[in-house]
């Protein structure tokens, strides 16, 4: 069994529907891109899935049970670990307080997620407000690992910043990967780095699956067709 299944989800914003037919799955142990041009539904799948919006149609399995009777505050306590579009973190709170905030029990605490981003460590006192955009993800992604989630699902984690900050997430979720085997999706824009660390991709256009296969497959054509590389 998957640990995450979505079949035929469609999903609207009012009347405009976003999502018309996306059927993904993550296995246990793997790290599932999920990739497409601008606009093409990816965040939307991500809101489904962790219950920020509901379906119309289709479903939504993770970990055996159907997330449509989980209301999504309790998405966090199901095992999802969202690394949200646009790095989201309490800036009034510090470093340490936010973290601590997100807590629940298990292998990631506050010795292991600072020994993953030496940085935090050091700033553990300081006003997340006051952090750089790189360090505001890493403290996002740091986050999501103290709720020792399940899945942890990245959506642009690397947007916006500068190379040897990306370099140093990449070289933290390969660590986590190997660590812990966490299962991941991960929504970035760098073909690159993405082959480097997904096993599977789901590629959506217009709001619909419309391939999936190995990694490694996403080349030439595919890449051509569908992301325009
Ligand atoms: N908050 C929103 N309100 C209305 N429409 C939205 C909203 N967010 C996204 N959309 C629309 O839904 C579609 C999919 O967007 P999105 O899931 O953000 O794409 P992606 O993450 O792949 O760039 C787009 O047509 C976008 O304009
Ligand atoms: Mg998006």
């Amino acid at each position: 069994m998957s640990l995450l299944r979505l079949e035929g989800i469609e999903a609207a914003y009012g009347a405009a529907q976003a999502l018309f037919g996306v059927d993904l799955a993550v296995e246990e142990g793997e790290v599932l891109a999920l990739m497409g041009r601008n606009g093409m539904g990816k965040s939307t799948t991500i809101r489904v899935i962790c219950r920020m919006m509901k379906q119309s149609r289709g479903s939504v399995q993770f970990d055996g049970r159907d997330m449509a009777r989980i209301p999504s505050h309790l998405a966090a306590r199901a095992g999802l670990g969202l690394v949200p579009e646009g790095r989201r973190v309490f800036a009034r709170l510090t470093v340490r307080e936010n973290l601590i905030a997100a807590a629940r029990p298990g292998a990631w605490d506050l010795r292991k997620v600072t020994g993953l981003f030496p940085r935090l460590a050091e700033r553990s006192g300081q006003l997340a407000g006051h952090f750089s955009g790189g360090e505001q993800q890493m403290l996002a992604i740091g986050r999501a690992l103290m709720t020792n989630p399940r899945l942890m699902l990245l959506d642009e984690a690397t947007e916006g910043l500068a190379p040897v900050v990306r370099q140093e997430i990449w070289a933290a979720l390969d660590a986590v990967r190997l660590d812990t085997g966490l299962s991941l999706l991960v929504v970035d824009k760098s073909l690159a780095e993405l082959g480097r660390i997904a096993d599977h991709a789901v590629i959506l256009e217009r709001g619909r699956s419309v391939w999936h296969g190995a990694m490694a497959d996403v080349s030439g054509d595919v890449a051509n067709t569908y992301l325009g590389v």
